[in-house]
């Protein structure tokens, strides 16, 4: 089974050109091993001047990018897919991803297109992202074989036991977006008692308590150097059990991210 690197840089609404390209080389060259974009943020090629800027080889990282809910017919897989690739400026991702099963998502015939990216070798795995447990028991019984993450909201407000349970349960990872809680994690008096004594910031501890569990990964986005550079050294904070406990007490379900088409 692929692993996929702990960190990895997300690029949700980071369109600027100049900025979306300066945060992929500059987390690259930092040490960064896995870039997160989509079709649908509308900066594959931003990102694809970053990787080709930064002083690193292609092997040196891990790329996903995600198929939009209106691309999702087996033809349109495919040939949005390549569409992506030539913007991102590479042979093939590590990655590619369902966005969100919904628009023309069709559990038969849209993975017949990822089936036959993955043959092509253009794709190297395959990715859920926003899939309920039941959706990924479907998913996995379709194409099992070739999809090893689940990409779902993730953060010390939403803990998401049950999914990581399920992504456990068929050995896939869950890959934790928003694991910032988009910014509201510095507003939590837990993360911030927890941050003061280790001389940490919430950010750096709402990221090591997401990378510290097994199976999960986490993305989190960041366009200045110093929030990625902040964001690289939580790999370096080791929680300790009390800590792990004050945030699991924190008991909200305070979802950030719904489009109106989600499956909850
Ligand atoms: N699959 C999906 O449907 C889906 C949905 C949502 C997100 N995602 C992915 O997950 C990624 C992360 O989620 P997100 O963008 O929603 O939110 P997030 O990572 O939880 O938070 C991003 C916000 O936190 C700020 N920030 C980052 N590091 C910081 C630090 N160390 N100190 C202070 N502020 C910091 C960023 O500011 P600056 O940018 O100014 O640095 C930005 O405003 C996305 O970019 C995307 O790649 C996927």
């Amino acid at each position: 089974m692929t692993k996929i690197p702990d960190l990895g840089l997300g690029t949700w609404q980071n369109t600027n050109s100049e900025e979306c390209t300066d945060a992929v080389k500059t987390a690259l060259n930092m040490g960064y091993k896995h870039i997160d974009t989509a079709q649908a943020y509308d900066n594959e090629e931003h990102v694809g001047k970053g990787l080709e800027e930064a002083d690193v080889d292609r092997d040196d990282y891990f790329l996903a990018s995600k198929v939009w809910i209106s691309n999702l017919s087996r033809e349109d897989v495919v040939t949005t897919t390549e569409e992506s690739l030539e913007k991102l400026g590479v042979d093939s991702v590590d990655l590619m991803y369902i966005h969100w099963p919904s628009g023309q998502y069709d559990p038969e015939t849209t993975f017949e297109g990822f089936q036959q990216l993955v043959e092509e070798d253009k794709i190297k795995n395959i990715g859920i992202s926003n899939f309920t447990p039941a959706q990924v028991d479907e998913a996995m019984e379709i194409a099992g074989e070739h999809i090893i993450a689940n990409q779902v909201e993730m953060h010390p407000l939403l803990q998401q036991e049950e999914l990581l349970e399920k992504c456990r349960e068929h050995d896939i990872t869950l890959v934790a977006y928003s694991p910032l809680a988009r910014g509201k994690v510095f507003d939590i008096p837990e993360l911030q008692e927890i941050a003061e004594k280790h001389d940490a910031s919430e950010a750096q501890v709402s990221l090591a308590w997401l990378m510290q569990k097994d199976g999960v990964v986490a993305i989190p986005k960041a366009t200045s150097e110093q929030h990625i550079r902040d964001n690289f050294e939580a790999q370096e904070l080791e929680l300790e059990e009390e800590d792990i406990e004050k945030i699991e007490s924190i008991d909200r379900e305070e979802r950030l991210v719904d489009p109106g088409f989600a499956p909850w």
